[in-house]
């Protein structure tokens, strides 16, 4: 068949190769464990002559069809379905990093992928080292942090939660000829705006709770990658520490998928109006948003990306007491951490998502103790423009 849209890609998946019943859409297999025909079928399927499943933790045909419909997604070979973003990304590190290696990540991460680096792998005596700020990271500052023990490069981008934009084609020329594997987490963009692995990147990690699902009302993980590379990371960490995504929330996720298009690019160009409003404010000092031509990676953002994605972050004047009024006053907006929702969620990163890190850390990532998140939903923009006009007056 001709090689059809992005769109049309995200619609259909892969479903049609597994129906037996005739189903549009696939059923939920809520089962634990298979049976086996006989005892030789059962034995095969354990020495891999045989085809069957056999047990949910090693693999369940609702769970495959989320990995295999996200793995083209993100054009890559294969994919693993975890039970969040954090076991993705713990599962990727573990596998790929012994104790004595080193790793390099740029700085400004999510809250609790920095704990996991500069507090958990640490204790596993696997050093991290934090390209500082990471969104002006050049290829000799890179280079400069590997040697014979580093054992991946990671990066985020847009990043949580400065939207700063990191370069993944730079990234990679540094870790390609190290023979290293460049992760990249693509949780804020979706494979809608953004396909790391097209750009040199070796593996993409999803927060699925976010966007991939996008309905807030899940929490899941996945992990892509080459074929060779995903049965590494399932048989040095995720079988058997056990990881694994439920049934239900891959079901849930494969549905949220099939409109993932269209909300993201409801949500991109709502937050572009809203970035742009906001820039204009009186009351608003700083927006990070790199759609906007004042961002300082929207030219690196424009090469990578489709669209520019739904996350805002900005300053308002009068520092955290004034962002405070904000956060106490929304109506439509909602107090909440997370993203990629159909709602529109507001919060603080110094106190809420990011207090994993010091007051040091953050200043050294560029995440300053003012700035507000915004995680624009599929809503009337103006509707949230009167909302957040309306308490900037407060
Ligand atoms: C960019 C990013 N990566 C990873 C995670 C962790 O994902 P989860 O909460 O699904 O474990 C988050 C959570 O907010 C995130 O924003």
């Amino acid at each position: 068949m001709k090689k059809v849209a992005k769109e049309t890609e995200i619609v259909h998946g892969t479903h049609s190769a597994h129906s037996t019943s005739m189903d549009l859409v696939p059923p939920i297999h809520m089962t634990s464990t298979f049976r086996f025909k006989n005892a030789d079928h059962g034995a095969g399927i354990f020495q891999g002559t045989s085809e069957g499943y056999v047990y949910t933790r090693i693999s369940n045909p609702t769970v495959d069809l989320l990995q295999e419909k996200i793995a083209v997604l993100e054009q890559g070979e294969s994919a693993i379905a975890t039970s969040s973003g954090m076991s993705a990304i713990a599962s990727v590190s573990l596998a790929l990093a012994k104790p004595g290696d080193n790793f390099i990540a740029c700085s400004t991460v999510y809250g609790g992928t920095f704990a996991l680096f500069n507090k958990h792998l640490r204790d596993f005596k696997i050093e991290p080292r934090f390209v500082y700020p990471s969104s002006y990271a050049s290829k000799d500052r890179i280079e400069a942090l590997v040697d014979e023990n580093t054992r991946f490069l990671y990066m985020e981008t847009p990043a949580n939660p400065t939207l700063d934009v990191a370069d993944i084609g730079l990234w990679a020329s540094v870790a390609k000829p190290h023979n290293i594997p460049l992760i990249v987490d693509n949780t804020f963009a979706s494979p809608y705006l953004q396909r790391p692995l097209t750009l040199g990147a070796d593996i993409v990690v999803h927060s699925a709770t976010k966007y991939l699902g996008g309905h807030g009302d899940l929490i899941g993980g996945i992990i892509v990658g080459t074929k060779k590379m995903t049965d590494h990371i399932r048989e040095e960490y995720v079988t058997h520490y056990g990881p694994i995504m439920s049934p239900f929330n891959a079901w849930l996720i494969s549905r949220g998928i099939k409109t993932l298009a269209v909300r993201m690019e409801k949500h991109s160009s709502n937050a572009l109006k809203i970035a742009q409003w906001l820039e204009g404010h009186s009351k608003v000092k700083k927006v990070y948003y790199p759609g906007l031509v004042s961002h300082s990676g929207h030219h690196i953002a424009k090469k990578q990306m489709k669209k520019f994605g739904g996350m805002i972050a900005f300053e308002v004047k009068g520092g955290i007491p004034a962002g405070k009024i904000i956060m106490d006053n929304v109506k439509l907006c909602i107090l909440a951490v997370s993203l990629g929702d159909c709602e529109t969620l507001i919060q603080h990163p110094a106190s809420m998502t990011h207090s994993t890190y010091t007051r040091e850390e953050r200043a050294k990532a560029g995440i300053s103790d003012g700035l507000i998140r915004l995680s624009v939903g599929i809503e009337d923009p103006d509707d949230i423009i009167a909302d957040l006009d309306r308490t900037l007056s407060l």
